[in-house]
């Protein structure tokens, strides 16, 4: 747990950051990549509400666009220690492959958990008959 604290302390700080003014439930993410980098999310919300993007989706999805392929651990900060939503395990597991999720609540507490089992039998592309 010890490495993991700096990846957690940075999901809390991010969580600083959230724009929720619609649920006010603000949500802090914290990626690590596979060379080492921490890269941060916040939830965005904006008026057309199905626009609005989770935490971990934007880490992810920065992390991508910094120009990372690997992660290996990502951590999530809220209120109450919430999981990811069914969404983002999915962009989880299609962006990471099984990796360590941190949930991190107000008071600290962190619950650790896998990718795989929180999103048992995921969709993957390479199940579809027509790959190509
Ligand atoms: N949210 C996240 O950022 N990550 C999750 O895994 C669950 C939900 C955000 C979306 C929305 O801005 C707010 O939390 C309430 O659903």
């Amino acid at each position: 747990m010890s490495n993991a604290k700096e990846l957690i302390d940075a999901a809390v700080c991010a969580r600083k950051n959230a724009r929720a003014p619609f649920s006010n439930y603000l949500v802090g993410a914290a990626v690590r990549t596979k060379s080492g980098d921490i890269i941060r999310g916040c939830n965005v919300e904006v008026p057309i509400l199905g626009l609005s993007k989770c935490a971990e989706q934007v880490a992810l999805f920065a992390g991508i666009a910094a120009g990372h392929v690997e992660f290996t651990e990502i951590a999530v900060a809220t209120r109450d220690g919430a999981k990811p939503c069914g969404a983002c395990r999915q962009v989880i597991w299609d962006l990471c492959g099984d990796i360590v999720i941190h949930a991190i609540d107000d008071n600290g507490i962190v619950t650790t958990y896998r990718s795989k089992d929180l999103l048992p039998h995921a969709f993957e592309l390479s199940s579809l008959p027509n790959k190509h």
